[in-house]
């Protein structure tokens, strides 16, 4: 089997240096929060492909049956020869668009971009043996760090799918969609998948599973703070919240401490204090409205061309230009 072709951008150094970093800023803060980015390692990476296979987590299969409904259109009116794919994960929806693409003619290259190496590797892996002739170029990165960095020959469509973008807040959205835009020649092409407002019930199971996945995912944080800064968690010591906030139209996830507690994070230099009670926010994901999503994406600089949901109208998925800005 070939080996896939990777480029780094994360040596084992830095990334824990930024671990550090987002570890003392966020345990220091009144409202204590991690970065989702820090579930992702080789273990989170396979909790997440769990969780989207779970009868509650349903923003997976609803933006698989956009793609597979709407994959040939984005390849008719893109033409693409280089499809790129910020944080790619394991890629799987991601073949709709490589088959539509093949069939089409004008695919050249894929350019998957993710934090997770072990993630990657896979993915990169499967698909250069499923797609030969296809240039398969994994990029280990950070997509709010590394988009300068993409190969690959135009027109592009850079899709950012599974509703990721939701995991920024507002404004850091509206800085990665510009550093989007700036990577883009005119004319280029964004495919973003967003998940949709809808009753707090459905939201808040998608985000707290009867079977524990998604708490254990959510736990996994601080599994790699264990690891990687020597921290003393006891995972046991929390549990798993997950909140919708109807007024930021978000889905918190939370990790509550049980009780009074002290954690030793040595790597950090850090001893950090719970109250029985308070939670560390480990992740927001914003669920959207077409009229939003619209606007934010013409304040980057791209045109909306096409607005595609399931038949439920649970997930969007949007087909957008770069235009002048
Ligand atoms: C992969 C970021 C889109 O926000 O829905 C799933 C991650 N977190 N369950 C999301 C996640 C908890 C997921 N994204």
């Amino acid at each position: 089997m070939t080996e896939p072709d990777l480029d780094h951008h994360r040596s084992g150094d830095a990334v824990t240096e930024e671990l550090r970093a987002d570890v003392v800023a966020g345990l220091t803060a009144e409202q204590k929060w991690l970065p989702p980015k820090w579930f992702y390692d080789a273990e989170g990476s396979e909790l997440f492909e769990k969780i989207t296979q779970l009868p509650e987590y349903y923003p997976t299969r609803s933006e698989r049956e956009v793609l597979a409904a709407h994959a040939g259109d984005v390849a008719e009116l893109t033409g693409a020869h280089t499809l790129v794919e910020l944080g790619s994960g394991s890629s799987e929806k991601t073949r709709l668009l490589l088959d539509a693409l093949t069939k089409h003619g004008t695919l050249a290259a894929f350019v998957p971009l993710d934090v997770s190496e072990s993630a990657l590797v896979d993915a990169a892996r499967s698909i250069s043996a499923d797609y030969p002739g296809l240039e398969v170029r994994g990029v280990v990165g950070d997509f709010t760090q590394h988009l300068d960095l993409l190969p690959g020959d135009g027109p592009r469509v850079v899709a950012f799918l599974g509703g990721t973008i939701g995991n920024f807040l507002p404004a850091e959205r509206a800085t990665f969609l510009r550093s989007v835009r700036e990577v883009l020649d005119e004319g280029e092409w964004l495919l973003l998948g967003t998940d949709l407002v809808k009753d707090a019930e459905t939201l808040e199971r998608a985000y707290d599973d009867a079977a524990g996945v998604t708490a254990e995912f959510d736990m996994n944080v601080l599994r790699v703070l264990n690891a990687r800064l020597g921290a003393n968690f006891d995972l046991d010591e929390f549990e798993h919240v997950s909140h919708w906030d109807a007024e930021h139209e978000w889905v918190e996830m939370r990790l509550r401490a049980r009780r009074e507690l002290t954690v030793g994070i040595p790597g950090a230099d850090l001893t950090v204090r719970f109250a029985a009670g308070e939670h560390i926010r480990t992740e927001i994901s914003a669920k959207f409205r077409p009229g939003g999503v619209e606007a934010e994406l013409a304040a980057a600089g791209f045109a909306l061309d096409q607005w595609w949901t399931d038949s439920q109208q649970r997930f969007g998925v949007s087909l957008a230009r770069s235009v002048r800005g």
